[in-house]
C-alpha cells in the first residue's frame, strides 16, 4: 500500500480527575499501533484532548469554589507526567473547550439542521428549585419503584437492577441540595437518529470496510450495532441540548441552550486535529480530504453507541470536510484478579503510583501487549502473571540474549561484528517471521506478536546454549567461532528489538545507541549489523527485579470489603427476631401539649394522645433540637408499653422515637413521624 495518512485518536477523558489505569491501557494499545505505523513509513497524526464539558465538572468546580475553566486547567496540567511516563506519543493534546471546538461543534449543528435532522420538543424534567437547574438523572435519588430499596439513582436500581425513568422514583430528591425536585417543562433540541436516511446510512456504515479493506468495526461490535439498527432496535432520537446553567458550548440562535457534552466531545477529535494542523503548518481541511487519509478511533466498550451510531451519523450528514471514521477499534476493560476495578473497594491500580514506585513503564506496556488482541475482551491483571511475564519473558528471554553476547564482541573483538555471520540460517529464519509480526501489529493482535517474538528468543537462546560461547572464549584458537556465535546472537537480538520496538520504545532507543545504529524502522529488518558500527559497552537494559514488594503496594492482596457507611460509624446491633421486635408496642401518638421542664436543660415534657381516651405524660430529651411550640400538634411514634419510669420531674409513661447520630457527632436529633393520614393509636408493625 502507498503511504497512509492516519488521523488517530483515543477517547477523550473527562477532565474531572486524574487518569486511571483504564485510560493508560487504551493509550498504550493505540500508541503501540501508532508507533508500528510510523515504523512502516506512514504519516500519523495522533491526537487527544480533555473532555471538559457537562454538569458533573461544573458542579465539581462549584464545590471547589473555582470556575470550570480553572478546574479543567488544573486537570490538564497533570496529564503530561502520565503520558511521558508511559511513553505515549501523542502529537497533540487539546481541550473540548478550545475555540476550535466551539466553532466546529456549531458548524456540525448548523449542517445537521440544514439537513433537516434537528427538531425541538418540549419535555418535562426534574428541576431543583434551590439550585435553579434541571437535574440529570444522576443527580436524582430516591426509593426504587420496583423493590423499594432507598437511595437509588434516578434511572436504575443497584439492588434489583431495575431500569426506570426518574419520574417513577418514589420520594425523589436532588443529590445536589437534598430538596424534592419539581417537574418543569423545557424545550429541547433533538437529533433525528430515527430518520430512515440515518438508519439506512448507519446500516451501510457499520457493515462496511475502512480504506484499508478491513471491516470498520469488530464482529462483536457489529453484532451490537445490528441489534440497535434492526427491526426491534428502536433507535431513539437523541436529546442534544441542555439548559443553562451548563458548562458547554452554546447552541446557535437558542439563548440559554447548550450542546449536551456528548455532542461536542467527539467533535473534539477534529478540534484537536485542527489545532495540531495549525501548529504544524498543515491545512486541516486538505489533510482530511486527502485520498490516502484514514480516520481511526480507539475506544472502550462502554461508549460503542456514541461512536458507532451518533458519531458517524453526525459526520456523514455534516458533509465535507467532515468524514466518517474508517475504524472504531473497541477494547474491553482492565480487571484485577478477575474483578472489575472499583475505587471505593480500593481494587484499582493507580498509574501514578506505578510510576512513583519506580516500576518500569515498559513492563506494563509489555504485559498489556502480551495480553491484548483485536477482540472486545477484558484484560486481567494479576501480580504473579505480571512478575512472571516480565521476569521470565522480557528479561529472562529477550534481554538475556544481549547479556550473553554483547560483552564478548566488545571485550574480545573491539566491538566488531563478524560480517560473514550475518547470513546464518538462524538469522534468515528469524527475519522470515518479521512480516508475520508486523501483520499482527497491524491487526492489533499484539499477544500473538509477543508470542512469536518470545518463540524466536527461545530459538536464539537455544542456539547460544548449544554453541556455549563462554567455553569458546577460553580457547584462543576458537576466537573466530566466538565472534560468529556472539555476532549471530546480537543480530538476532537487534531483530527482536525491532520487532518489540512499538511496545518498548525506550529500550529500543538504548539498544540502538549501544549497537551504534540509526533509529530502526520496519525496513531495517534486512539491514543486519555490520563491522562498520562498533558495538558499545553493554549496560543493563532491564534487570530482573524482585518486584513483589512493589506489586503488593500497587495491588493490595484482598480488596477490603466496603465498610457500611453509618453516620458516626455506629455499628448495627446484634441480630434479633421478629418476636423481639413485636414485644415493643409502637404507636402513633399526637403531641397535644409540650412545655419546657424547669430545672432541666435536656428534657421537654410532652402530653400525648395515643388514642386510648386518656392522655399520657412523657419526658423526652429533645430540648436541644425542638422548641415546644413548634411541635405541638405533631404526630410522632412512641413505645406505648415501656414500663413507666419515675423521674425527678414526674413519671414518664413511654418514650418517643428519634433518629440520632452516635453520641457527640453533633448531627442532631430527628423526631420520627408517620406519613399524613395516620391517626393516634395506630400500631407500627
Ligand atoms: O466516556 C468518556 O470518558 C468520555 N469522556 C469519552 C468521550 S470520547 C469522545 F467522544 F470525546
Ligand atoms: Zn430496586
Amino acid at each position: 500500500m502507498s503511504q497512509r495518512n492516519l488521523f488517530v485518536t483515543t477517547a477523550l477523558p473527562y477532565a474531572n480527575g486524574a487518569f486511571h489505569i483504564g485510560h493508560i491501557m487504551e493509550y498504550i494499545q493505540a500508541d503501540i499501533w501508532v508507533r508500528h505505523e510510523r515504523m512502516s513509513g506512514n504519516r500519523v497524526h495522533f491526537v487527544g484532548a480533555d473532555d471538559v464539558h457537562g454538569a458533573p465538572i461544573m458542579i465539581a468546580a462549584q464545590k471547589r469554589g473555582i470556575t470550570p475553566q480553572a478546574f479543567v486547567a488544573e486537570i490538564a496540567a497533570g496529564r503530561k507526567q502520565y503520558l511521558d511516563g508511559f511513553h505515549i506519543s501523542f502529537d497533540h493534546w487539546h481541550s473540548t473547550d478550545a475555540p476550535e471546538n466551539h466553532e466546529l461543534s456549531q458548524e456540525v449543528y448548523r449542517r445537521l439542521k440544514a439537513a433537516g435532522l434537528i427538531y425541538t420538543k418540549e419535555i418535562e424534567q426534574f428541576y431543583d428549585t434551590s439550585k435553579n437547574m434541571f437535574l440529570a438523572d444522576r443527580f436524582i435519588k430516591g426509593t426504587c419503584p420496583r423493590c423499594g430499596a432507598p437511595d437509588q439513582y434516578g434511572d436504575n436500581c443497584e439492588k434489583c437492577s431495575a431500569v426506570y425513568s426518574p419520574t417513577e422514583v418514589v420520594n425523589p430528591y436532588s443529590t445536589l441540595s437534598g430538596t424534592t425536585p419539581v417537574l418543569k417543562k423545557s424545550t429541547h433540541y433533538f437529533f433525528r437518529l430515527s430518520d430512515p436516511k440515518c438508519v439506512e446510512f448507519l446500516r451501510a456504515w457499520t457493515q462496511g470496510n475502512g480504506r484499508d479493506g478491513q471491516p470498520r468495526v469488530q464482529a462483536e461490535v457489529l453484532a451490537k450495532d445490528s441489534e440497535w439498527l434492526g427491526p426491534d432496535g428502536n433507535l431513539a432520537d437523541w436529546d442534544i441540548s441542555r439548559d443553562e446553567p451548563y458548562f458547554g458550548i452554546a447552541i446557535p440562535d437558542a439563548p440559554g441552550k447548550y450542546f449536551y457534552v456528548w455532542l461536542d466531545a467527539p467533535v473534539g477529535y477534529y478540534a484537536s486535529f485542527k489545532a495540531y494542523c495549525e501548529k504544524n503548518g498543515l491545512n486541516f481541511e486538505e489533510e482530511l480530504q486527502k485520498e490516502n487519509t484514514e480516520q481511526i478511533h480507539f475506544i472502550g466498550k462502554d461508549i460503542i453507541y456514541f461512536h458507532t451510531l451518533f458519531w458517524p451519523a453526525m459526520l456523514h450528514f455534516s458533509g465535507k470536510p467532515f468524514r466518517v471514521p474508517d475504524h472504531v477499534n473497541v477494547h474491553g476493560f482492565m480487571t484485577v484478579n478477575g474483578q472489575k476495578m472499583s475505587k471505593s473497594r480500593g481494587t484499582g491500580i493507580s498509574p501514578l503510583q506505578y510510576l512513583e514506585l519506580g516500576m518500569n513503564a515498559e513492563w506494563l506496556r509489555y504485559y498489556l501487549a502480551a495480553k491484548m488482541n483485536s477482540r472486545v475482551e477484558d484484560v486481567d491483571f494479576t501480580k504473579s502473571d505480571f512478575a512472571q511475564r516480565v521476569n521470565s519473558d522480557l528479561i529472562g528471554k529477550y534481554v538475556n540474549i544481549a547479556s550473553r553476547s554483547a560483552g564478548f564482541i566488545v571485550k574480545k573483538f573491539g566491538g566488531k561484528i563478524a560480517d560473514d555471520a550475518m547470513n546464518d540460517p538462524i538469522l534468515t529464519a528469524i527475519r522470515a517471521r518479521a512480516a508475520e509480526v508486523r501483520e499482527c501489529y497491524e491487526l492489533r493482535e499484539y499477544a500473538r506478536a509477543m508470542r512469536i517474538v518470545m518463540e524466536l528468543a527461545d530459538t536464539i537462546n537455544e542456539f547460544v546454549d548449544r554453541e556455549k560461547p563462554w567455553e569458546l572464549s577460553k580457547d584462543p584458537a576458537r576466537a573466530a567461532d566466538l565472534q560468529r556465535v556472539s555476532s549471530i546472537a546480537l543480530e538476532g537480538f537487534r531483530m527482536l528489538t525491532l520487532m518489540l520496538k512499538p511496545v518498548l520504545p525506550a529500550t529500543a532507543e538504548r539498544v540502538e545507541a549501544f549497537l551504534s545504529i540509526a533509529p530502526m524502522n520496519w525496513d531495517d529488518m534486512d539491514k543486519p549489523l555490520s563491522s562498520a558500527n562498533l558495538v558499545q559497552p553493554f549496560k543493563h537494559l532491564m534487570q530482573r527485579v524482585d518486584m513483589e514488594k512493589q506489586l503488593d503496594v500497587l495491588v493490595p492482596e484482598k480488596a477490603p470489603e466496603p465498610e457500611p457507611v453509618l453516620p458516626g460509624g455506629e455499628a448495627i446491633a446484634p441480630e434479633c427476631t421478629i418476636d423481639d421486635f413485636t414485644k415493643c408496642d409502637l404507636r402513633v401518638a399526637k403531641i397535644v401539649r409540650c412545655q419546657a421542664v424547669e430545672g432541666s436543660t435536656k428534657l421537654l415534657q410532652l402530653t400525648l394522645d395515643v388514642g386510648e381516651g386518656r392522655e399520657r405524660n412523657v419526658f423526652s430529651g429533645i430540648q436541644s433540637a425542638y422548641k415546644p411550640e413548634d411541635i405541638e400538634g405533631r404526630l410522632v411514634i412512641m413505645i406505648a408499653n415501656l414500663a413507666p419510669r419515675k423521674m425527678r420531674f414526674g413519671v414518664s409513661e413511654g418514650m418517643v422515637l428519634c433518629a440520632s447520630d452516635a453520641k457527640d457527632k453533633g448531627l442532631g436529633l430527628f423526631l420520627l413521624s408517620p406519613d399524613c393520614g395516620a391517626v393516634p393509636g395506630m400500631r407500627i408493625r
